[in-house]
């Protein structure tokens, strides 16, 4: 067991447990982060937001039903709970704490921007009725919980798809915003997105996707998975006939799953006529073939939940090693604190704060990432050039507080002193900041 957490990239993912795992969700996600795992620069943090599904299902069945479906595919996958965190959200009662702390650093104005909430807004004043009729103040908050997520386990890196790239930039936002008021202390995370996995297609060759009913589950039995693919569409050419792999759901989802010459093979038998039957038949081979020696073990620990629980159980114990000691150091960073310690009320005070400078990392259009120096009232001291990552960003700003004139000189270019400021200006407020951080550095050892 390891709960190392300084050296390594840490990832962090989040699966909500309101469905059932299907080929779709293999290709997208499953097997890409059970492969990513075993990359030992990384530590992975992969957890049941079962919080999250409270917000879209209330069957109280489903929910627990899922949540044991959702755990034993990705461990039949490969998912090994010694290696990484796999650990359910509600088992984290820390989870819960930081949303409470980001929820009083973001403002409503960004969550009413939030792209879920607002579809279902737009929707109800398309139709003429009261704009948040059947909007649960849950669903207005998910991006807080999604924040405290990511930030309690101080996530690098998160993986996830086109439309979950916003709750990050809020993350990050709600980050920069509470260390910005109570220091240092929450890590800025970055979405990433993997361009080059498949869509897969579905039964009727749109988006595989649970809420079109066209999917066909992960872990069916070989017979049942066999009878499923025999309803994927196709044209009604006969066998003999040429065939197109262009458009053609069948193909796409053999391709998923076939190695390049086994996908060269198939669209040769589709320009040589292969009858539909037969290509579903080298469809169901394939699948079958990559799909069985893990059926077995999903078997075995979806007939064993009690299994599945204390594995989960074990996974909630590694992550709260970390949550336990970090929700400490926030409480007290805010100001729940023992009333007898009083010793360190200056550094955090809104005094204290209006009179320091601060850094301010963001990210632009142009999806590059820079920071700012800026005084009390605003007013830009310096200004980076753009960074590609969110890390390079953050040494850059950790190296002007290490060693400020050298700094300077080696990252030259990237940087751009602000238009009504001076180097001396921009040298005496990284001094007083860094002044100010030794102080509170203090305080809290
Ligand atoms: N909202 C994510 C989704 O629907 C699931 C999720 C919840 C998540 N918390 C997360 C993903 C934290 C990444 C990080 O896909």
């Amino acid at each position: 067991m390891t709960t190392d957490t300084t050296q390594r990239t840490r990832v962090l993912t989040g699966i909500t447990t309101t469905g059932t795992p299907h080929l779709g969700n293999y290709v997208g996600a499953i097997r890409p982060t059970v492969q990513a795992s075993r990359n030992p620069a990384t530590q992975g943090f992969y957890f049941l937001a079962d919080y999250h599904a409270l917000i879209k299902c209330d069957e109280p069945a489903r929910i627990q039903r899922s949540t044991l479906e959702i755990a034993a595919s990705w461990m039949a996958a490969g998912l090994d709970p010694e290696r990484v965190m796999f650990y359910r959200q509600s088992d984290i009662p820390e989870i819960p704490e930081l949303t409470w702390f980001l929820t009083c650093v973001t403002g409503k104005g960004v969550l009413n921007r939030a792209h879920a909430y607002k579809a279902s807004v737009d929707k109800n004043n398309a139709a003429g009725n009261d704009p948040d009729a059947d909007v649960s103040a849950g669903l207005f908050m998910y991006p807080v919980l999604m924040g405290a997520d990511i930030l309690m386990f101080k996530a690098h890196k998160v993986p996830v798809g086109r439309d979950q790239i916003q709750h990050i930039e809020m993350a990050r936002d709600m980050a920069s915003s509470f260390n910005h008021l109570y220091g240092e202390h929450l890590v800025l995370p970055e979405a990433v997105v993997e361009e080059s996995v498949a869509l897969l297609p579905g039964l009727d060759g749109r988006k595989m996707s649970k809420s079109y009913d066209n999917t066909i589950p992960l872990f069916s039995s070989s017979a049942q998975l066999k009878k499923l693919i025999a309803g994927i569409v196709t044209d009604s050419r006969a066998p003999g006939e040429a065939k197109d792999t262009e458009g053609s759901a069948l193909f796409q989802i053999y391709q998923a799953f076939a190695s390049a010459e086994e996908t060269a093979a198939l669209a040769k038998a589709y320009a040589e006529g292969i009858g539909w039957g037969d290509a579903k038949q080298v469809l169901w081979e394939r699948i079958d073939r990559e799909v069985a020696p893990m059926r077995a073990k999903y078997e075995e620990l979806i007939n064993n939940p009690a299994k599945v629980d204390a594995l989960l159980l074990m996974g909630a114990a590694k992550a709260r090693d970390i949550a336990t000691p970090f929700i400490k150091e926030l409480r007290h960073a805010v100001g729940l604190r023992a009333l007898a310690n009083v010793g360190t009320a200056k550094a955090g005070t809104k005094q204290a704060r209006a009179a320091s400078p601060s850094f301010k990392q963001y990210r632009e259009q142009d999806g590059q990432f820079y920071f700012k120096l800026v005084d009390p009232q605003g007013k830009v001291l310096l200004q980076s050039t753009g960074f590609t990552s969110p890390k390079d960003a953050g040494t850059a700003i950790a190296r002007l507080q290490q060693n400020t004139q050298l700094a300077i000189s080696e990252l030259g270019a990237q940087l751009l002193v602000g238009e009504d400021a001076s180097i001396d200006l921009v040298l005496a407020a990284i001094e007083s900041l860094v002044a100010e951080n030794a102080e509170k550095a203090q305080a809290k050892g």
